[in-house]
């Protein structure tokens, strides 16, 4: 079976491209999923690329992900939880609970703007968290699961 990435986009990433470009840049979530896709295509993974502004849409996925994880088809998971982050108990027990192999990734350097964003649930249950590299740091993530 082909190991297969999640990549998992919170609340609001829908609005990448007109949503703060001089934070986020202008690539739309579509242009990421391009990049993921190629990323993807070039290391032999397959992926499953989604986005929701729902926080128990997420979770669901987590379980979905989970469920391949147990059956051996899970490369990893990475997730731009976005301001979900920040709050989500709920999140950090999904990923707890199947034990996915999860990068944190962050569009942003979230360590270089408000405070409240220097705080999350998930860094503590995560393999790996990513942040700073702008919409690169998908390519980048994946680019690591492959390596576990
Ligand atoms: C974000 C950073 C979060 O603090 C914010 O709420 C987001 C996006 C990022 O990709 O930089 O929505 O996760």
């Amino acid at each position: 079976m082909t190991p297969t990435v999640y990549v998992l986009n919170g609340p609001n990433l829908n609005l990448l491209g007109t949503r703060e470009p001089q934070v986020y840049g202008s690539q739309t979530l579509a242009d990421v999923e391009r990049l993921c896709a190629a990323t993807c295509e070039r290391l032999g993974l397959s992926l499953v690329f989604r986005q929701s502004n729902h926080e128990g849409a997420l979770v669901d996925w987590i379980h979905e992900a989970g469920r391949l994880h147990a059956e051996g088809g899970l490369a990893g998971v990475v997730l731009n939880a976005a301001a979900y982050t920040h709050t989500s108990v709920a999140l950090l027990d999904a990923v707890k609970g199947t034990g996915v192999p999860l990068v944190e990734l962050h569009i942003s350097n979230v360590h270089a703007r408000e405070s409240f964003r220097h705080h999350s649930y998930l860094s503590g249950v995560a393999r790996a968290v990513m942040c700073g590299f702008g919409v690169r740091g998908y390519q980048l993530a994946i680019e690591g699961v492959a390596q576990w």
